[in-house]
């Protein structure tokens, strides 16, 4: 069967520093769980603006970064990183890596078995793959409240929730079917305390959801921002997303 084409996502490094920093400000753990050693070579998959990468080569990894958004890719270049523009599911290379890192990255890619062929060829044998993203459950009520709304007025319910959110087991299994070891896996809740309020990251997430209804697109961010107020905003304004994350780290035999 012919490869999908590549392709490229389009963020804003702009917005995605002024609303999404938690993002790579809440990775410490599985940078923990990395536990880097100086001189490895490590490729950062889905690097985003380079904020993690550069704190890899800070402590002493020679680190690659991919990506598959041009503007994120450009922000991180800035930081004199080693970084290319690569769909994280046909990545190119082979035999060359010590770990694959990769954090709230793997759920944009839908066709996981695709990375993890990648990942696979990446790495050296006895190589890791640590990584953390969203996993089964994430932000559940975010995507019940946008396909509620869509069940109300008509649209695309699918456009709410085009995420890979794994449970556990299944990943587990993924790796294994793909010549890994997993050496430790587990999903936790971690409610992720959003600064810039729940329409910021609507708009900055889920836009495609939300474009659909063309100029009553506000009127509709409205609804579903109405719909998650009772659950996820406190009584003093304060949102947090329902974030589920799913933690591994696995080791190429
Ligand atoms: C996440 O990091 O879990 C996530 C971020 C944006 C959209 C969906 C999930």
């Amino acid at each position: 069967m012919p490869a999908a084409p590549a392709r490229q996502q389009t963020w804003s490094a702009a917005s995605y520093d002024k609303h999404a920093r938690f993002v790579s400000d809440l990775a410490g753990p599985v940078v923990e769980w990395l536990a880097l050693e100086r001189g490895e070579r490590i490729l950062d998959l889905g690097c985003g603006d380079g904020a993690l990468t550069e704190q890899l080569a800070v402590a002493g990894a020679d680190v690659v970064g991919v990506d598959a958004s041009q503007d994120l890719t450009a922000s991180a270049r800035e930081r004199g990183l080693d970084v290319q523009l690569m769909d994280g599911q046909e990545l190119s290379f082979v035999n060359e890596f010590d770990a694959v890192f990769s954090n709230a990255a793997l759920h944009w890619m839908t066709e996981p078995d695709r990375v993890l062929t990648g990942v696979a060829r990446a790495l050296k044998a006895g190589g890791r793959f640590v990584g953390e993203f969203g996993g089964h459950g994430n932000v559940a009520a975010i995507v019940t409240a946008m396909r509620a709304t869509a069940a109300r007025r008509g649209g695309d319910a699918a456009l709410a929730g085009p995420w890979f959110f794994p449970s556990p087991d299944v990943y587990a299994g993924m790796l294994e079917n793909h010549g890994f070891s997993v050496r430790r896996i587990g999903l936790f809740p971690r409610p992720t305390p959003l600064k810039s309020g729940m329409s910021e990251w609507l708009k900055l997430f889920r836009k495609p959801f939300f474009e659909q209804y063309g100029p009553a697109r506000d009127e509709v961010l409205g609804e579903v921002e109405d719909l998650l107020r009772p659950v996820l905003c406190d009584a003093r304004g304060n949102w947090t997303a329902d974030y589920v994350r799913l933690r591994f780290e696995a080791v190429k035999l």
